[in-house]
């Protein structure tokens, strides 16, 4: 995890009260799930194109149309479109 994102979580915690343990947020645990094996933990030590390069000039639906169609090499993500929403919540507080 890098310094950003643990800040996030940090402050994820102190703003919900929840345990470090718990989720905080929908879209950690989906990620958490769905990206982690190709993206890694932080979205930039996977073998996954580097997520801090391109979530901040995607659009929403760039984002969902990526994760739900898959591109390239990433294959589609069987997952609903409101889970997609909140997995790109996720990654724009991660990268901004
Ligand atoms: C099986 C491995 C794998 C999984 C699982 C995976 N990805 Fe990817 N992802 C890739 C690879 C490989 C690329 C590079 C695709 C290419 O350009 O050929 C990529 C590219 C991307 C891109 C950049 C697309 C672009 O416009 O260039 C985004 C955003 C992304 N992934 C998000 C996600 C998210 C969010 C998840 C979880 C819902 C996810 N990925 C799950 C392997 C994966």
């Amino acid at each position: 995890m890098n310094t950003r994102a643990f800040a996030l979580s940090i402050s994820i915690t102190i703003l919900t009260g929840c345990s470090e343990e718990e989720p905080t947020v929908p879209g950690e645990a989906l990620y958490a799930v769905h990206c982690i094996a190709c993206h890694g933990s932080d979205g930039i030590s996977g073998h996954g194109t580097d997520l801090d390069d391109v979530v901040p000039s995607a659009s929403n639906e760039e984002l969902t149309d990526v994760i739900t169609f898959g591109i390239g090499d990433m294959p589609a993500i069987d997952i609903t479109d409101q889970e997609a929403l909140d997995i790109v919540s996720y990654l724009r507080a991660l990268f901004p």
